[in-house]
């Protein structure tokens, strides 16, 4: 029988994972939804879903929302701040989030007619036009008051919402300004010692990186913030979810080429999006071997380097005299950290040269930093160390 291809790739290699093809972190939402019953009871809580990029962070904060407001009853607005990178743009945001989620809109009350009506001037054909001047004229107060605006957000809600989630994401903008640490910090304090709090569940997502940034401008903001940490994938959940993805449009994947695609990806969410979906393309019949899984990977590399690498250590990488260093330190075995003395085991005279000025190279343009220990380095980032192990490939 032919094989037809069957329409749709089941990946979704640049957006939030449908609920159906969500796997593993059961811990953190297991505990993100005890903190989401709480806030229904009450008592705000404040979560910072803290992982490396690619990683999870924005789906797993997406399906907390879904969850909690079918089960808990909470009403969810998700922010991404993006460039932004000012309290006044993140008031902006928020507005817009507010205006764009279901509880809002599905609202028949005349008070969330009213503030609807505040900031959208037409309906088009295509949804919505902002009234950008009025907003921009409003942002300052509405930062400044932060908690009475969630605080008439809520009460307008109200009985049919038992709290409110915020969830601040794509911070990297914001992160670094001292006053956001502040605004943090105040919104959690304030809205604690205030007669009847708001029922608040804060959502902040970030790397490790930023929550370090945050912490050294305010150091208390510590103390406010329970971390969800999430990591890559285990090999069960890497399986579960190929498993899963491909039998949605009635494919398999053979023992060889899961084993490929769960190695090659190194449990990062995106990489194992990037992957799937290249040997669904790739495939010529229903089950993916050997064959279409390398060169999948192949194929990813490419996508990887061009998407996500950053264009100048992209360019670099791909100069000659590299290009050997690239295969041999993207083959070793470790995680994000090594030892410089133990790839240049492996290397030649000459490339051991070129190894050194590789590793100024990195570490200038900030590829890599120094290690726990002297002598070693560490990758900033798992996909452009998975970059270097997708490159590896070929032969
Ligand atoms: N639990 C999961 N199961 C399956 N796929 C997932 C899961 N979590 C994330 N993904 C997928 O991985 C990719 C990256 O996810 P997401 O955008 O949520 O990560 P992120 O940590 O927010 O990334 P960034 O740091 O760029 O903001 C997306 O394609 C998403 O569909
Ligand atoms: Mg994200």
């Amino acid at each position: 029988m032919r094989f037809e291809r069957k329409g749709e790739s089941p990946f979704h290699p640049g957006q939030p994972v449908p609920v159906d093809l969500f796997v593993g972190r059961r811990n953190e939402i297991d505990r993100i939804n005890r903190a989401a019953k709480q806030v229904a009871y009450g008592k705000p809580q404040a979560v910072y879903i803290m992982g490396e990029y690619g990683i999870g962070k924005t789906s797993l904060a997406r399906l907390i929302r879904v969850m909690a407001e079918a089960d808990t009853g909470l009403c969810g607005f998700h922010v991404m701040l993006g460039e932004k990178n000012s309290l006044d743009g993140l008031a902006m945001t928020t507005v817009e989030a507010i205006l764009q989620s279901d509880a809002v809109r599905q609202s028949t009350s005349s008070k969330i007619r009213d503030f609807v009506s505040m900031y959208i001037g037409e309906r088009t054909l295509f949804g919505m036009t902002l009234r950008l001047d009025k907003l921009k004229k409003d942002a300052p107060s509405i930062q400044q008051g932060f908690l009475p605006f969630l605080r008439s957000i809520y009460q307008t809600l109200s009985p049919r919402s038992k709290g409110l989630i915020l969830i601040l994401d794509e911070i990297n903008g914001i992160a670094g300004q001292p006053e956001f640490a502040l605004f943090l910090k105040r919104l959690v304090d304030e809205n604690a010692v205030s007669g009847a709090p708001v029922p608040l569940l804060l959502i902040v997502c970030g790397t490790q990186e930023k929550y370090g940034e945050i912490v050294k401008h305010h150091r208390p903001v510590e103390r406010i913030f329970e971390i969800a940490l999430i990591e890559a994938m285990t090999q069960e959940e890497r399986s579960t979810f190929f498993d899963k993805a491909f039998q949605k449009v009635n494919m398999q994947v053979d023992q060889e080429a899961m084993n490929i695609l769960c190695d090659f990806s190194g449990g990062l969410p995106r990489l194992m999006h990037l992957l799937g979906d290249a040997a669904f393309w790739i495939a010529e019949q229903s089950v993916i071997d050997k064959e279409t899984a390398i060169s999948a990977v192949a194929a990813s590399a490419e996508e990887v380097g061009r998407k996500f690498v950053d264009q100048q250590v992209y360019k670099a990488l791909r100069s000659k005299d590299y290009k050997n260093i690239l295969k041999k330190l993207g083959r070793f075995d470790f995680d994000l950290e090594f030892k410089k003395s133990a790839i240049e085991k492996q290397l030649n005279e000459e490339e051991k040269k070129k190894f050194n000025t590789f590793l100024q190279r990195m570490k200038k343009l900030n590829v890599l930093v120094p290690g726990k220990e002297r002598g070693e380095y560490k990758f900033r980032n798992r996909l452009t160390r998975w970059y270097f192990y997708l490159n590896s490939v070929d032969d």
